[in-house]
């Protein structure tokens, strides 16, 4: 898991170069979609919401990414939040022109970001409805995709949003290694304490980790029960106050903690019979093998040989001296001609199973008449017993978060709703994801690998090098953006020549085409080239050692919730 994780975090980086120096040729030469698919060109909704976001050119005077050090109470380290963040269109099956999504740009970096409530949202007696997409530009081998809804108070200062910052409800895609949920979790307070306790969803659905993207929906009701949708259809439905771990609601009685087990209190079911008697013919003396007076000498039994002879070339020691040393022997070995026969020497029967074998007598087992069954502590009532039949009351909201931590960046989040309405909620994502999603389909049909002839160049390397070079990077750029070992197979020159000396050729290639291209854009590309050339051996290596750290970052990623 975590060598295919460095493996394809360092291809990434690669890739992600060579993606860059793809990307600025063709906007040297701008085409319709690779597929021809029109797009329709985004324009914002006019739905309304108590929080509704769709990263208008206006976002970031609604957004603020904090800089506050993480808190983790498990040790004296912490980490800063300096995770870039963007508002971008998506680089990888583009939906809808112009539509774009707050975008995590560090991969293996904590990143978080806040946007204040216009009004803080109360949804005491109402439906709630959370729905936002997240598209997993670079997929997601280990890291966060959910949501914070925060708790509404006066001390919610954005730049110190950090994973101490108390939310109400946490929802949304986590996957690291074997794990997968969606995660439902509300904080609900104690009311006889006035401690929150974090409530997780017992059996959470799976996120899906495909490059397209995915809506993800949480609707619920003052009725207490609960549903969450992927892509608009139901993935999961259940009620806070029995869905949750730890319950909401403690049990009404516990084991008395002052009550011992009476020292007299027979907790042993069963006894031995009393009453029973070794029978007559029990013979307890009679042996577990017997000699096998039915088997017979083999015809090959060598009777007159012995088992061992004196080794034939073993020699006295010349500073041998019988009178001190006593006679010399030689040292016996196996009789050679014993190891291909049935045996040597006296011939004796073998043993066998005695079948009057009995062993030793126990009496059999009954019912013990003393028995008083299995011991348990009396119940009293629960001291800290409450009763709280509406947890979906939540605690007012006043903001929206993200606080993650994630090894693989370019995770895209767009079209937040945030309100009461499951009907407008609905409506939003048929302006939204339904229009973008089939679009984002066809795009990556048409960009599946055409196994037969896709490693084919138009041209051989002798003939015209620099178009060879050119179309193998161009395959494997776009072989790596998909599937990146693929590529390596497909393309392996380009992948094993990535640290090395092709990568010099392929830049002074691509600088050269980009210089001969119109001159302003021209010089801008080759630049850009240049620069991400010496960025990518940073990325790589980067990319490798962040990888190894993937293990100890989930770890601190995980301790997250639990140190709030
Ligand atoms: C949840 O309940 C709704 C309404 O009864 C139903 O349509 C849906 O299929 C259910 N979802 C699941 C995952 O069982």
């Amino acid at each position: 898991m975590r060598l295919n994780a460095a493996l394809a975090s360092a291809i990434f980086s690669s890739a992600t170069l060579l993606g860059y120096v793809h990307a600025d040729e063709s906007e040297a030469a701008p085409d319709a979609t690779s597929t021809g698919i029109a797009r329709p060109t985004f324009t914002p909704t006019t739905i309304k919401a108590p929080f509704l976001e769709q990263f208008t050119d206006d976002w970031d005077r609604r957004w603020t990414p904090s800089h506050a050090k993480k808190q983790d109470s498990k040790s004296d380290e912490d980490w800063a939040y300096v995770g870039e963040w963007a508002v971008e269109e998506p680089t990888v099956f583009k939906g809808i022109e112009g539509d774009k999504g707050l975008v995590v740009k560090n991969a293996a970096a904590h990143h978080a970001i806040s946007a204040k409530f216009p009004k803080k949202l109360d949804n005491k007696g109402k439906t709630l409805v959370v729905q936002y997409e997240v598209k997993l530009q670079n997929s997601l081998v280990c890291g966060g995709a959910y949501m914070k809804l925060l708790q509404d108070n006066k001390k919610l200062h954005a730049e110190e949003f950090s994973n101490a910052t108390p939310y109400v409800i946490m929802f949304g895609p986590d996957k690291c290694g074997a794990t997968n949920k969606v995660h439902f979790i509300f904080r609900h307070k104690n009311p006889k304490t006035g401690e929150y306790e974090e409530k997780h969803l017992k059996a959470p659905p799976a996120a899906r980790t495909t490059k397209l993207t995915t809506l993800y929906t949480l609707i619920v009701r003052p009725d207490q029960t609960f549903e969450i949708l992927i892509d608009g259809e139901s993935a999961k439905n259940g009620t806070l106050l029995e869905d949750f771990t730890p319950p909401v609601n403690p049990p009404k009685e516990i084991d008395d903690p002052k009550d011992k087990k009476p020292d007299d209190w027979v907790d042993e079911p069963k006894i031995p019979d009393p009453n029973a008697k070794k029978p007559d013919d029990w013979d307890e003396d009679a042996p577990y093998e017997i000699v096998d007076e039915e088997a017979t000498k083999p015809d090959d039994w060598l009777e007159d040989e012995p088992t061992t002879i004196p080794d034939p070339e073993a020699e006295k020691p010349e500073d041998w001296d019988d009178e001190e040393d006593g006679d010399w022997i030689p040292p016996s070995i196996p009789n050679p001609k014993c190891s291909e026969v049935s045996g040597c020497g006296p011939w004796k029967p073998p043993m066998k199973r005695n079948p009057a074998y009995k062993g030793k007598w126990t009496p059999p087992l009954i019912d013990n008449p003393a028995y008083k069954g299995p011991w348990a502590p009396r119940k009293i009532p629960n001291p800290n017993y409450f009763e709280d039949k509406t947890p979906a009351n939540f605690e007012p909201i006043g903001a929206v978060g993200f606080e993650i931590w994630t090894m693989q960046n370019d995770i895209l989040f767009d079209n937040i709703y945030i309100g009461h309405s499951v009907e407008d909620a609905e409506a939003f994502r048929k302006e939204t994801f339904d229009v973008k999603k089939p679009i984002e389909l066809a795009e990556e049909e048409a960009q599946k690998p055409k196994p037969v002839d896709k490693a084919q160049t138009s041209v051989s390397f002798k003939e015209a090098p620099l178009t060879y070079i050119r179309e193998k990077v161009d395959l494997f750029v776009t072989e790596a953006k998909q599937n990146p070992i693929q590529a390596v197979k497909l393309v392996p020159e380009v992948a094993g020549g990535l640290g090395a000396i092709l990568l010099a050729t392929i830049l002074f290639i691509v600088g050269a085409i980009s210089a001969s291209s119109p001159a302003p854009a021209g010089k801008g590309a080759a630049q850009k080239g240049k620069e991400a050339a010496s960025a990518a051996k940073e990325k790589s290596a980067e990319g490798v050692s962040s990888s190894a750290d993937t293990k100890s970052g989930a770890t601190k990623r995980n301790t997250k919730s639990s140190s709030e």
